[in-house]
């Protein structure tokens, strides 16, 4: 027995002792992936590299970065997403992304908008938390999308939710003034349903029904639904229904906060390389769904914003952009509507624009939003 227990305080003290290590100079102290220790020996300080490396230098710590900080949280599919993952490395003073390293990893390859919007046409420091997912529809239930393990934007907005940052930790002390949400979503919705049978426009209705009812949660609640979904939640004989928020967001974090919003509509996928392949008349009705979309987001945008006093919303016509741009191909320094890959192309791949068509969306949503928040 004492020696069981005289073990088990070697443990504790050895274990204790590992806590208070310290990097000795030129050690590392961090970078993506590092889990040792972060304090650095006397006389010294953990100054960062790289994403990857940060390593104990002689002297001491530069005063933090005191500027303004805005936040920004997009939400998607591979047309937005960086391949952020909110469990690593959040935004800092060296990258604005946290992870992967800016300009991250994106769907037409190289830098996409939000990196643009991040670095280049800012006017403050921006932390960009991007939850965007590639290949995401709005609800995987009614548009299957390409792989299980792909978030759709139900679980993104519940993952800003419930993952930590809604509840504007130390960490990411957003606030409703400095802090911008935007919404990408519905290539995967549309280019994935448009040949099924039944009205397109009810269907779309009904997937736009659900993306608002997420909006809202970021928003607020009203103390109506609060009352009305936490008596639900003791009522074990009712089923929750789906417009109430997840219990422990009910509990802990009544008022989300979210007043600033970006909406971007659905592009003309059906111009993509991809739907070339498969013929006019599939372009066709593609693109008949999606004007169809587009005509019922911009009605719930101005229906979102009049139920919502002090939020300000922003559309940002990405259809007509393509439209604008394929149709103009030359002026805008592109060679042809259908190559992709190579400098000069418009499309990184066949579903997605490239790097130099990103810059172009990101100078037009700064120009669409100058003079608020960052831009
Ligand atoms: C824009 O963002 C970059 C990266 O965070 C930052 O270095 C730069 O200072 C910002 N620009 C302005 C005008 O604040
Ligand atoms: C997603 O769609 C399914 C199938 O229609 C539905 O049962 C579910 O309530 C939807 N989820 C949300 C959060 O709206
Ligand atoms: C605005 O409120 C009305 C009445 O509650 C509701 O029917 C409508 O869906 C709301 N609009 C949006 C976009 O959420």
């Amino acid at each position: 027995m004492a020696s069981l227990l005289s073990l088990l305080t070697i443990a504790l003290s050895t274990s204790y002792a590992a806590a208070q290590t310290t990097v000795p100079l030129y050690g590392q102290c961090g970078g993506l992936g590092y889990t040792g220790s972060t304090v650095c020996v006397s006389g010294s300080f953990c100054n960062w590299d790289s994403d990857y490396f940060s390593q104990c230098i002689p002297g001491t710590a530069p005063p933090p970065y005191s500027g303004p900080i805005n936040y920004w949280f997009p939400f998607g599919d591979s047309y937005t997403s960086t391949s952020f993952d909110p469990t690593s490395t959040l935004p800092n003073i060296h990258d604005p992304f946290g992870n992967p390293p800016f300009p991250g990893f994106t769907g037409g390859g190289g830098e996409n908008y939000v990196g643009f919007d991040t670095e280049t046409y800012n006017s403050s420091v921006i932390f960009t938390y991007n939850y965007a997912y590639g290949g995401a529809t709005i609800n995987a239930s009614l548009v299957t999308p390409y792989e299980p393990t792909v978030l759709s934007l139900i679980d993104q907005v519940n993952e800003f939710l419930t993952g930590g940052v809604a509840s504007k930790p130390a960490t990411t002390p957003w606030t409703s003034a400095n802090a911008l949400f935007s919404v990408w979503i519905g290539v995967n919705d549309l280019a994935g349903s448009y040949g099924e049978p039944g009205d397109r426009g009810a269907f779309a209705d009904t997937l736009l029904s659900e993306y608002f009812a997420l909006m809202q949660k970021l928003v607020r609640f009203s103390s109506e639904l609060l009352m009305f979904c936490r008596s639900d939640i003791h009522s074990s004989a009712v089923v929750r229904p789906s417009f109430c928020p997840d219990k422990h967001v009910l509990d802990e974090n009544s008022a989300v906060g979210a007043r600033n919003f970006l909406f971007l509509n659905v592009p003309r996928v059906d111009l993509t390389p991809l739907m070339v392949s498969e013929g006019a008349t599939a372009q066709a009705q593609l693109a008949a769904v999606i004007t169809d979309f587009n005509t019922r987001l911009a009605s719930r945008v101005s229906s979102f914003k009049g139920n919502n006093t002090g939020v300000s919303t922003w559309l940002w016509d990405s259809n007509s952009v393509f439209t604008t741009i394929l149709s103009n191909l030359k002026a805008y320094g592109f060679v042809d509507a259908v190559s992709y890959g190579n400098t000069g192309d418009f499309w990184g791949n066949n579903f997605h624009p490239g790097q130099a068509a990103h810059q172009i969306f990101a100078k037009d949503i700064s120009t669409l939003m100058a003079g608020s928040l960052w831009f």
